[in-house]
């Protein structure tokens, strides 16, 4: 009888979510990029998972910076070098399938989508992303939206300045802020540049421009994409000099202690404030979509996958039901500054700002991120990395133009 009592796993129904508890042991390492102060909405999951699966050990292994600009590399260098973490970070669209699916990197996980009734607990569009035909790649974690501008009420009044709807109105009152000796616009290091481009470029391409140049029918060279090169080195005169050696907190840092007026940035940035910096959204801190993209909602999502040759593979499996739950995408959005990927979540966990988020993914016209994964490969991306250095030095927006079109062909953009 007794034998028959240990050999019962024993389950626990957790808001209606069965979980299998304490079968588990040995180690699960997750990779990702959220370290520092990116990394408290992670701990949480991490709790979450290590308070059902006491027996695991979890690795939490980060590689600081932004984007994940130091981390991807080191997990190219072990994903090609067969010694893949169990689970990681990885952005749900090309990033995925363009680099590590094409790769025969990632397992199947289509049997845990229909295993735990996740086909209807994401979204169609989302799900699309993270599959090809032959398969479901990973589990999304998160919406994080690209096109948000960030600014303090309280200091727009005390300098007599309005939010700016479009990138004119900006250009009208950047030279008031300066001459108050006000940066208009903080900026931090290439990839958050490049950040600021894809808001310039969907305010200048519209939504069907913007997927148009993804799926090779808009040619990077096409005068209305120069413009936008063009139109993006003007705000630049607005922007830091000291902006290569800052990271994407210190240029927030710049807005919130008045140093700056605006910045442009993903919603990361409202859980840096409020998690972080404990500032109240809607009063101590306000956004609006980045100038001339109202009603569209650039959108990015974390996700979390499983590599083929996986260490502690069941492990990961179990990880990644966590991160496909409600109960764990409630427990980490609300402290990342990101909504729930799935469609159920509690919205009185979640803060004004995510609130408004999340009525805003359910109502704006819905296009991807660049710079966060959705519509180029890795190639394309460090490629751009490299161009927008190139744009940085020369302002030259023919040369960028032509560079962008050569990285687009390379990398099985455009023909
Ligand atoms: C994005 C990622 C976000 C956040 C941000 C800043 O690529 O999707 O979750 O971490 O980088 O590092």
């Amino acid at each position: 009888m007794r034998k028959i009592v240990t050999a019962v796993v024993v389950v626990l129904s957790l808001g209606g979510l069965v979980w299998a508890q304490g079968s588990l042991s040995g180690e699960l390492e997750i990779f990702s990029w959220w370290a520092g102060d990116e990394g408290v909405a992670l701990q949480a999951l991490i709790d979450l998972y290590e308070s059902l699966y006491p027996g695991v050990q979890v690795i939490n292994a980060t590689v600081a910076g932004g984007a994940g600009i130091n981390a991807k590399a080191v997990l190219k260098t072990r994903m090609l070098g067969g010694n893949p973490p169990d689970s990681f970070q990885v952005h749900a669209g090309q990033e995925l399938i363009g680099t590590w699916v094409i790769a025969h990197r990632m397992e199947d996980l289509t049997w845990l989508f229909q295993q735990e009734g996740w086909l209807d607990a994401f979204p169609s569009g989302l799900i699309d992303l993270i599959s090809t035909e032959e398969g479901i790649w990973s589990v999304p974690l998160n919406i994080h939206r690209s096109n948000v501008l960030w600014y303090i009420p309280e200091n727009l009044e005390k300098w007599g300045v309005q939010v700016p709807a479009t990138w004119e109105e900006f250009l009208q009152i950047a030279p008031v802020l300066q001459e108050k000796g006000v940066i208009p616009l903080a900026l931090g290091r290439n990839w958050t540049a490049s950040h600021l481009w894809e808001s310039v470029a969907l305010s200048v391409l519209g939504p069907d421009g913007w997927e148009a140049l993804w799926k090779g029918e808009l040619s990077f060279t096409d005068p209305k994409v120069i413009e936008v090169w063009d139109l993006f080195g003007r705000i630049l005169e607005y922007t830091n000099e000291d902006a290569p050696s800052l990271s994407w907190q210190q240029a927030v840092d710049m807005v919130v202690n008045g140093t700056a007026a605006f910045n442009v940035m993903g919603d990361w940035a409202a859980g840096y404030m409020f998690a972080t910096l404990g500032l109240e959204p809607g009063v101590d801190f306000g956004w609006t979509p980045s100038p001339g993209t109202a009603g569209i909602f650039m959108m990015l999502s974390d996700s979390f996958g499983l590599p083929v040759g996986a260490p502690h593979r069941d492990n990961a499996i179990a990880w990644l039901k966590v991160v496909g739950s409600r109960e764990g995408q409630d427990t980490f959005n609300p402290l990342k500054g990101s909504i729930a990927a799935r469609v159920d979540s509690d919205l009185t966990k979640y803060n004004t700002y995510l609130q408004s988020a999340a009525a805003d993914w359910r109502s704006n016209t819905i296009v991807g991120s660049l710079v966060h994964g959705v519509v180029a490969n890795e190639r394309f991306m460090d490629g751009f990395a490299t161009v927008m250095e190139i744009f940085l030095a020369g302002r030259n927006s023919q040369q960028a133009a032509m560079a962008a079109e050569a990285i687009a062909i390379q990398s099985g953009i455009a023909k």
